[in-house]
């Protein structure tokens, strides 16, 4: 699939194949998550993958991937060496700066640091590198949509129309500016009681299913609330990597699975 988006001065990452965003207008929905395991499972097919944390005011991937003491070692040519784990190219603010002097970018320090992401680190040769975007349709996600030469943008939401309102609004800017929606994940959709298997819907679910109908996005998987997933955002092992042959892990798997086939068509 090739880049169309018209209004960007879109210089490709060289080496790199396939540049995916994972959005969502709501915070908290899982992002993060589904960005380090979806990672981790695309390694684990053998593919060459990076992960890029453009979370500037609140990065996780360090800590979802247990490196949060880790420092980029920079070449003589002065280029930023991605953190290695897993099998997967890491690369974050919180690796560079300390987590307090961030929080207060704004316009031209954030246009910088995420230009110093795709130009100043050696990513090297990569299959996909994927992007985990903060909450919202603000500069940072506007800045990567209209800078980086986007193959697609997957989108993460939970069932309740709450989440479902913000999440339009990041669709809405992706359309705008031509990147292609590879598909809705719906994330927390259900918990599964571990005695009886019956499913206790957490969020009420919305107007989710009629949304996805009328716009043809298609919901790729649907991934119920596991304490596992949450357990492992805490200890920095994700479940693709720590339990592979669990259920949650096998999902993301699948996910995985998914789009690639999606990205070589
Ligand atoms: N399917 C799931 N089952 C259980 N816990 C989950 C699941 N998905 C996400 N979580 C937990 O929910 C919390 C929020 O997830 P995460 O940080 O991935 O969301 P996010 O969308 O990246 O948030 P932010 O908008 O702050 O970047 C975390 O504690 C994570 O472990
Ligand atoms: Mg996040």
């Amino acid at each position: 699939m090739q880049p169309q988006n018209p209004f960007s001065q879109q210089s490709p990452i060289p080496g790199v194949k396939h540049i995916v965003a994972i959005a969502s207008g709501k915070g908290g929905v899982g992002k993060s998550t589904v960005s380090a395991n979806l990672a981790v499972a695309l390694a684990k097919t053998g593919s060459k993958v990076g992960l890029l944390d453009c979370d500037i005011y609140g990065p996780s991937i360090p800590r979802l991937f247990g490196t949060i003491n880790q420092k980029p070692a920079i070449s003589e040519a002065g280029r930023i060496q991605p953190i290695d784990r897993y099998n997967v190219r890491l690369m974050s603010i919180g690796y560079l700066v300390d987590e307090n002097s961030a929080v207060v970018w704004r316009g031209p320090m954030l246009f910088k640091a995420i230009d110093q992401f795709i130009k100043d680190v050696e990513w090297g040769e990569l299959d996909y590198l994927l992007i985990d975007l903060p909450p919202g349709t603000g500069d940072v996600q506007l800045t990567i949509a209209q800078k980086v030469p986007l193959s697609g943008a997957l989108t993460v939401c939970t069932p309740q129309n709450l989440a479902l309102i913000d999440v339009k609004k990041a669709l809405d800017m992706f359309m705008r500016i031509n990147v292609p929606i590879l598909g809705l994940i719906e994330n927390m959709s259900y918990f599964a009681n571990p005695t009886t298997g019956e499913k206790i819907q957490m969020f009420p679910k919305g107007e989710l299913e009629s949304f996805l109908d009328r716009t043809k996005i298609p919901k790729l998987i649907e991934l119920p609330f596991y304490t596992t997933l949450a357990k492992a955002s805490e200890v920095g092992i994700p479940v693709c990597e720590g339990t592979p042959d669990s259920d949650e892990a096998k999902l993301f798997q699948q996910l995985a699975g998914i789009l690639k086939a999606k990205l070589e068509k």
